[in-house]
């Protein structure tokens, strides 16, 4: 099967259009443009985690209230070892009791003497209960070890519930001082959250779905997440191959850490007892294990070129863990191509469009792995991998082999970015293929500035 497409126009030519191009690429991101510096992601912007309070029921000293965290972000989730919400008091509150989740300190509750209250911290830190706590310790949507699938993927596991009662504040909807100042972690930062406000009550449906019941008053704070805020090293790369050129294209070196051999392991560690480590029930982050390689990512993605048809191309994707200390549960990547347009199947993995542009533009796919088969990515190691083809057909108006168009244009693992090659490393068409139609040469710079350009501000 002869190879489409072949060498570059001459080098000057193309940027001589530059500044002609330049209006274009301002006018196809107005949203980014717009966009805030931080707490915005280009492929899922309306990506938040929204938390409701709903007061149901008033007591005589405050308020019994359903808490319920909703992920709505595309493909970002909250993993094992979960959330902590955190906010500061206006008033002498206390926490007189919770279902479903706990604060992780009780704090001075030296005052009272008859009943103890939960918690009397100014600043709570709450965390959900582990899975298999007594039925009466639970609420629906509790209890799930602080875990939130993202909305992309499973919606029913997107949702975070406990009830809260809450004593020393107001009982009715005037005099109830709505907290201040939430955080959200997840251990780790990387969450800004906005301050609460007061909204319509919820309206819910009863038993049976044939009445609705309102909570007697409802306040909403929206959480939104930024990389940057997260302050943490890349975690993901992304190496590229082809059939038509032997040259693998790795990671790009130091893309998350540069190799140290005194802290990074050539084999599997040996397993270290953990005797009481957690003996406080805040939940801490993993600290990673990452096998020894010249960019340190923990987790690497594949993006092999793998076969050309006469009509279709076909792609197999790789997603290899490097982390000897973490198995991914439900992980999913997200990646950007011009050819997700014209999918035709994707193998072992689940595929679904978002369309962050709308319609128009349904260039990204979200990807993550089938139940009880690939969901769970193993720790580094033989099994430390999860493989997919991908068949596309050929666009007949940008389809090109040439100056890596076969190559995504942003790729995320866990909702993060990961660090691609520099596109001048992208394996090239052997020379003397021939001649290639302007047009589609024209595209091809087109996405390539914009991947440079998009690159350069992000
Ligand atoms: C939060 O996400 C919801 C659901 O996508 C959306 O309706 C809402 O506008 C978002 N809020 C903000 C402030 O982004
Ligand atoms: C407070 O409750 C009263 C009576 O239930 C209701 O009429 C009023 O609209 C509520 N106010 C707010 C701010 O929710
Ligand atoms: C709490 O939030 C308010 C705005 O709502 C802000 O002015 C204040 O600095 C915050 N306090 C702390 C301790 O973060
Ligand atoms: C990953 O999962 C496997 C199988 O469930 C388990 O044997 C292994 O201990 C897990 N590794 C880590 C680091 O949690
Ligand atoms: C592109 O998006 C539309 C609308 O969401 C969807 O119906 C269509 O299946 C998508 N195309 C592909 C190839 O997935
Ligand atoms: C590929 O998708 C684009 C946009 O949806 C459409 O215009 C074009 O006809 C498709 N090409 C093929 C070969 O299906
Ligand atoms: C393969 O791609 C590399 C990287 O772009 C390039 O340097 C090399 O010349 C290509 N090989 C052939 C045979 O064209």
């Amino acid at each position: 099967m002869p190879i489409t497409g072949s060498t570059m126009p001459p080098c000057g030519a193309p940027f001589s259009h530059y500044a002609t191009l330049l209006p274009l690429l301002f006018a196809l991101f107005p949203a980014f443009l717009l966009a805030p510096s931080y707490g915005y992601d280009v492929l899922d912007p309306n990506g938040n985690i929204t938390i409701k309070w709903d007061v149901t029921s008033w007591t005589g000293d405050g308020y019994v209230a359903t808490v319920t965290m909703y992920n709505y972000q595309q493909y970002r989730h909250v993993e094992s070892p979960g959330w902590i919400l955190g906010w500061r008091w206006q008033r002498k509150e206390v926490i007189w009791s919770m279902v479903g989740a706990q604060a992780t300190l009780q704090g001075d509750c030296s005052k009272f003497h008859s009943a103890v209250p939960h918690c009397c911290l100014r600043n709570p830190s709450i965390v959900d209960l582990l899975p298999g706590v007594p039925y009466n310790s639970q609420v629906a949507n509790c209890c799930r070890g602080g875990v939130l699938t993202s909305w992309g993927q499973d919606p029913a596991n997107a949702v975070s519930s406990f009830q809260i009662s809450v004593g020393l504040s107001g009982n009715t909807n005037t005099s109830v001082k709505v907290p201040k100042n939430f955080t959200l972690q997840t251990p780790g930062p990387g969450y800004s959250c906005g301050p609460a406000k007061t909204v319509k009550p919820t309206l819910f449906n009863s038993g049976d779905g044939r009445r609705k019941t309102q909570a007697l008053m409802t306040w909403s704070l929206v959480c939104t997440y930024s990389e940057v805020m997260a302050h943490r090293a890349q975690p993901c790369c992304v190496s590229f191959s082809s059939f038509y050129n032997e040259t693998i294209v790795p990671c790009p070196a130091c893309a998350c850490g540069c190799e140290n051999k005194d802290t990074c392991y050539e084999t599997a560690p040996l397993k270290t007892v953990t005797s009481g480590s957690n003996t406080g029930v805040t939940p801490q982050a993993i600290l990673p294990k990452i096998h020894c390689t010249k960019d340190m990512c923990p987790v690497r993605l594949h993006w092999h070129v793998k076969q050309n048809y006469k009509d279709y191309w076909r792609v197999k994707l790789t997603i290899s863990n490097r982390n000897y200390a973490q198995n991914y549960s439900q992980w999913n990547a997200v990646v950007q191509h011009p050819n997700f347009d014209n999918l035709t199947e994707v193998f072992s993995f689940t595929y679904k469009s978002l369309n962050p542009y709308g319609d128009a533009i349904n260039d990204t796919a979200m990807l993550w792995g089938i139940k009880y088969y690939n969901d769970l990515l193993m720790q580094a190691g033989e099994e430390g991998n999860v493989q997919s083809e991908i068949l596309f057909q050929k666009d007949r108006n940008t389809f090109s082999f040439t100056e890596g168009w076969a190559f995504p244009l942003k790729v995320y693992f866990n909702g993060d970015s990961c660090v691609l090659p520099s596109p001048d490393a992208y394996p090239r068409l052997p020379n003397g293929a021939r001649p290639v139609k302007v047009e589609t040469s024209m595209v091809v710079l087109l996405s390539l500035m914009v991947a440079a350009f998009l690159g350069f501000l992000w």
